[in-house]
């Protein structure tokens, strides 16, 4: 074998709930859920959370499937909206609770090491509607009771536990590209949203510390997508433009998560610019206490950028973008379905990066993959998917991933997005993802030949 892993290593993948379970019995409505009853259009073929996977009825059958090919380990997300009733009193929805143990209890019967996260972009409506969502210190202090509550609720079971997906998602997504609702182009508000999430995070992390599961080895982490910062020459003017869209797009949530503490310049900027958050000296303080254990990285993209070129228009509103450009670097791979460059040198990067200036702290790949659109075509007559394309995906990415561990990253994992093809926001089934394909017409779901490739990488520990 010339990559091998760890014995322990873990060989999974990823999911959420608002992704796969579909809305049966929830209690409430997130974001999504409410964009799409309003907004149908706007999703692909117009297909929304209804049903999604429906991993909410077939859970048993799916952890089943995630076990015959392999894995050892599943993430996916409770949803505030399910497990919570009442956001304020924090009334538990029963069916909720019975659902969330159901699936932690087979996932464990399975031999399948459950990571529980608490949000995956699944901010509820009502909450946005009353408070303004991220922007207030309200809906973080709620979201650490609701943490506080799955804790308690499935800390005897659950080890591995995440605050936050990729939080700064929500912030492009919410508050600058419009990919989420409520579709606002507002640096300011961006700034204090993420500001607010990262107190959300150390919030949450401060409660788990006070639990049982903590105290018998239980661990926190935050997931956060690192885009490594490419410039696109090493021009003065390139290297500072990179370091900016570096700092706001990694390091604003990277920095906190593990050392405690911002960016000095990038806090630097929003002070000149009159764009700071507002916070207190508490506040501060229990993001410098309350750091996470070990991180979730996921990866898909890097992020080529060069010095600004064009104006933006400034007038009415502030955007980080007046720093940087995005540089479209002649000569990139590109997976075309989803427009995201391929580039599995970032792998190692990432994990030097993590080992010489993020303490050398315990992470996992918790997000990895290609998305493919008509993966049906590449049906053989043994039924099977040849996703070939995949396998070398993954190849690649663990090949540069082994060489940072070789070097001594601490890595420990490494989760495909995602275990069973899955509903994809905006865009809902149009790109596939999984090692197991599903057809929506029947709800059939048949192994891939990638999904036959890691059972064999995972039981002989690496390829
Ligand atoms: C990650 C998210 O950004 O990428 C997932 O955590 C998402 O929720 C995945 O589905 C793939 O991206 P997309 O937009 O193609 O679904």
């Amino acid at each position: 074998m010339e990559y091998e892993f760890k014995k322990d290593f873990w060989w999974g993948a990823a999911s959420s709930g608002p992704q796969s379970e579909g809305r049966f019995n929830k209690a409430n409505d997130n974001v999504f859920d409410y964009w799409f009853d309003i907004k149908k259009d706007e999703f692909f073929n117009e297909v929304g959370p209804n049903i999604a996977s429906n991993f909410y009825n077939s859970y048993k059958e799916d952890i089943k499937m995630m076990k015959e090919i392999g894995l050892n380990s599943f993430r996916t997300s409770i949803q505030w909206t399910r497990l919570i009733r009442d956001f304020e009193t924090c009334e538990l929805d029963n069916d909720g609770v019975r659902f969330y143990n159901d699936v932690i209890d087979e996932c464990i019967k399975a031999g399948i090491e459950p990571i529980m996260n608490l949000h995956h972009f699944d901010l509820p409506i009502d909450l946005y509607n009353k408070y303004g969502g991220w922007e207030s210190k309200k809906v973080v202090d709620l979201f650490s009771k609701f943490a506080r509550k799955a804790f308690e609720l499935f800390g005897d079971r659950v080890k591995h536990w995440a605050t936050f997906n990729e939080p700064i998602v929500i912030i492009e997504g919410q508050y600058m590209y419009k990919h989420h609702y409520p579709q606002i182009v507002d640096g300011k508000k961006a700034v204090q949203a993420a500001y607010n999430l990262n107190l959300a995070s150390a919030k949450a992390i401060k409660e788990f510390r006070k639990t049982d599961c903590y105290k018998n080895g239980g661990k926190i982490c935050i997931i956060l997508n690192l885009t490594p910062s490419y410039p696109r020459s090493n021009s003065e003017e390139d290297v500072k433009a990179s370091n900016i869209a570096d700092m706001f797009f990694n390091r604003m949530f990277l920095d906190p998560a593990v050392h405690g503490t911002f960016p000095k310049e990038l806090v630097e900027i929003f002070k000149a610019d009159g764009v700071m958050w507002d916070s207190t000296e508490e506040e501060d303080r229990i993001i410098k206490e309350n750091t996470v254990d070990y991180l979730g990285v996921n990866y898909y993209q890097p992020s080529r950028i060069k010095a600004r070129e064009k104006e933006l228009d400034f007038k009415d509103n502030w955007m980080i973008d007046r720093y940087f450009e995005r540089y479209d670097m002649p000569g990139k791979r590109i997976n075309p379905h989803r427009g995201w460059e391929i580039y599995p040198e970032a792998m190692y990067d990432i994990a030097i990066n993590i080992k010489n200036n993020y303490k050398n702290i315990p992470w996992y790949v918790s997000e990895n993959g290609i998305g493919v659109e008509g993966e049906e075509k590449f049906r053989g007559k043994d039924g099977i998917i040849q996703d070939d394309y995949r396998i070398d995906f993954i190849k690649e990415h663990l090949i540069y991933l082994h060489k940072g561990i070789e070097e001594d990253s601490n890595c420990f994992g490494y989760h495909l997005w995602t275990p069973i093809d899955c509903w994809s926001w905006k865009n809902a089934y149009k790109n596939r993802y999984g090692f197991i394909s599903l057809n929506l017409e029947n709800m059939e779901k048949t192994i891939k030949k990638s999904g036959h490739f890691i059972k064999e990488v995972s039981k002989n520990g690496g390829f």
